[in-house]
């Protein structure tokens, strides 16, 4: 049986879904592969946890207008670009990714490379219809979030320092780096824009990114527990891909007492920061149980 906060969720994940469906770029007759294998990804599934948070935070400090809903999509659309060149043969290589093959199993590794670019161009494009549905200085806040966190001085940054560091001894200054960055930049975004476009204040949003960087660190470490100990099947992507990549994690370093303890810790101190946050108790509620659900979960 559903318990209230799943049936939430599961609310959450279909408006999410919509939303994403509604902006995703239509072929013009030439482009229709590339398109093709764009929407493969984006639609595939996934749990769809960034444009939900971007959403809770922009409910949580009152946001009223329609400007989320592109900012949502192109968040999502940004984050499958860089799942489908983190499966990519040069970086992870790995076969299989929401319950289907990557995208370079199905369309081939210059397709994927193209559907990732595409992705990131797409998202990029997307924002833009933000203008005209809210004051242009917050969606000029939130894009400014949304270039900042996504790209080599965010989720990009991260990754590359993840790709570089690869089967050396990683220092813990270089992990920490690779972990905000690479997952928790996106995390922190998604919060960020979500409280920007609803008019929250400058400190706020600071602390929204402490919020997002704690909850992101406790993410990553959760999924490289699963990649050791979750299942496959409801994973929907493979397991013991980092001990193939001979990877360090955190995991591998501090051992499952220890990531187990931090994930806690890290989400006490989410949870202490955005009690002080918003004017939505209802809405915090349902933030506090989605960062449960994200940090120790099943897939
Ligand atoms: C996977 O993110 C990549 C990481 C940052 C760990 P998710 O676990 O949110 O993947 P989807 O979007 O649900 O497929
Ligand atoms: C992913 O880290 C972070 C990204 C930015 C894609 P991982 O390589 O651990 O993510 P999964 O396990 O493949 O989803
Ligand atoms: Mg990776
Ligand atoms: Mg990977
Ligand atoms: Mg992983």
């Amino acid at each position: 049986m559903m318990g209230a906060f799943d049936e939430k969720l599961k609310i959450r994940a279909e408006e999410a879904e919509n939303i994403i469906a509604k902006y995703i770029p239509k072929p013009d007759g030439h482009n229709n592969h590339l398109l093709d294998a764009m929407s493969y990804s984006l639609l595939a599934g996934g749990k769809r946890l960034r444009p939900i948070l971007m959403k809770s935070f922009f409910n949580l400090f009152c946001g009223k207008s329609d400007a989320v809903m592109p900012f949502m999509a192109a968040m999502e659309m940004l984050h499958t670009y860089s799942l489908v060149h983190d499966d990519l043969p040069a970086i992870d290589n790995d076969d299989y990714r929401r319950g289907l093959e990557t995208t370079h199993k199905k369309y081939g590794e210059a397709v994927a490379v193209l559907a990732g670019d595409g992705l990131l161009h797409s998202a990029h494009e997307v924002v833009l219809e933000a203008f005209g549905m809210t004051e242009d200085t917050k969606v000029i806040d939130a894009l400014k979030i949304f270039s900042r966190k996504t790209g080599i001085n965010g989720m990009l940054g991260g990754q590359s320092v993840d790709v570089f560091s690869t089967g050396s001894v990683v220092s813990d200054d270089t992990m920490a780096y690779i972990y905000e960055k690479k997952t928790g930049a996106l995390i922190e975004g998604s919060m960020m824009v979500g409280a920007a476009l609803a008019g929250a204040s400058h400190e706020d949003i600071d602390k929204v990114e402490r919020i997002g960087a704690c909850v992101g660190m406790a993410f990553q470490i959760e999924d490289d527990i699963l990649d050791l100990y979750g299942d496959a099947a409801v994973l929907g992507k493979p397991i013991n891909s980092d001990t193939k990549n001979n990877k360090k994690t955190y995991l591998s370093v501090h051992g499952l007492e220890k990531s187990r303890a931090d994930i806690i810790k890290l989400t006490e101190e989410a949870v202490t920061l955005l009690d002080c946050l918003g004017n939505n108790d209802e809405e915090r509620d349902f933030i506090k149980d989605l960062f449960d659900y994200m940090v120790i979960r099943s897939k």
